[in-house]
């Protein structure tokens, strides 16, 4: 099922909240070179392509909607990124179909209101390797922003923190993003090694 409030608004419009190099500067960590990462909900590709490019790794793209993924698709041959595999899936009801513990970070960005939050960290968990790193962002709730789910439904980042640890998450961090992403908070957790 897609997520509430998780269609995308205007290309350039989204593109404008965010300099992704300097959110993946703060947030890209993993536990060695060359790691796979999981993307839950690529939308547009905002973080993906940029994401694909710091790694050796395979990058996993996943989102609900075809229109997404090809335009990731799309965006990747013309870069000349090889390491993306861009796919359609409904990873809160079906899960990702990645094997346990095979990556090396997780990125779950614009999208912890969705219904069930946990279920997407649990998934996230199962597919990190032990030391694996999940990053967070969201919408701030303490300040007034240009867009973002309404605040009924819009975790604040101890909501966030809260589920990363009901999830099996340690070593949760906060993260300023800075002039970055000034509307969003970061986070920062770890798969625990055993
Ligand atoms: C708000 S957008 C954020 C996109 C991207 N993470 C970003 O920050 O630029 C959320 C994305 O998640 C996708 N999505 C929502 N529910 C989903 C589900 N159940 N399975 C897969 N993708 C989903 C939407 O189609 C949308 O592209």
């Amino acid at each position: 099922m897609k997520g509430r409030e998780s269609g995308m608004p205007d290309e350039d419009y989204w593109a404008s909240f965010f300099a992704p190099e300097g959110i993946l500067d703060r947030l890209l960590v993993a536990p060695e070179d060359g790691f796979d990462l999981i993307e839950f909900g690529c939308g547009y590709g905002t973080f993906t392509l940029p994401a694909a490019r710091r790694t050796r790794g395979r990058v996993t793209a996943l989102d609900i909607e075809p229109a997404m993924v090809d335009l990731v698709h799309q965006r990747a041959e013309l870069g000349g990124l090889t390491n993306i595999r861009a796919t359609v899936r409904d990873f809160v009801d079906h899960g990702t179909d990645l094997p346990s513990a095979s990556q090396g970070h997780a990125m779950i960005f614009n999208l912890l209101h969705i219904e069930a939050p946990l279920v997407l960290l649990r998934e996230a968990w199962r597919t990190l390797q032990p030391g694996g790193i999940v990053s967070v962002i969201h919408w701030r709730s303490d300040i007034e922003t240009p867009r973002g789910p309404p605040l009924a439904i819009r975790p604040r980042p101890e909501h966030c923190a809260a589920w990363l640890a009901d999830a099996g998450f340690t070593a949760v961090r906060h993260i300023d993003l800075g002039t970055a992403a000034p509307y969003h908070f970061g986070i920062l957790a770890q798969r625990p090694r055993p």
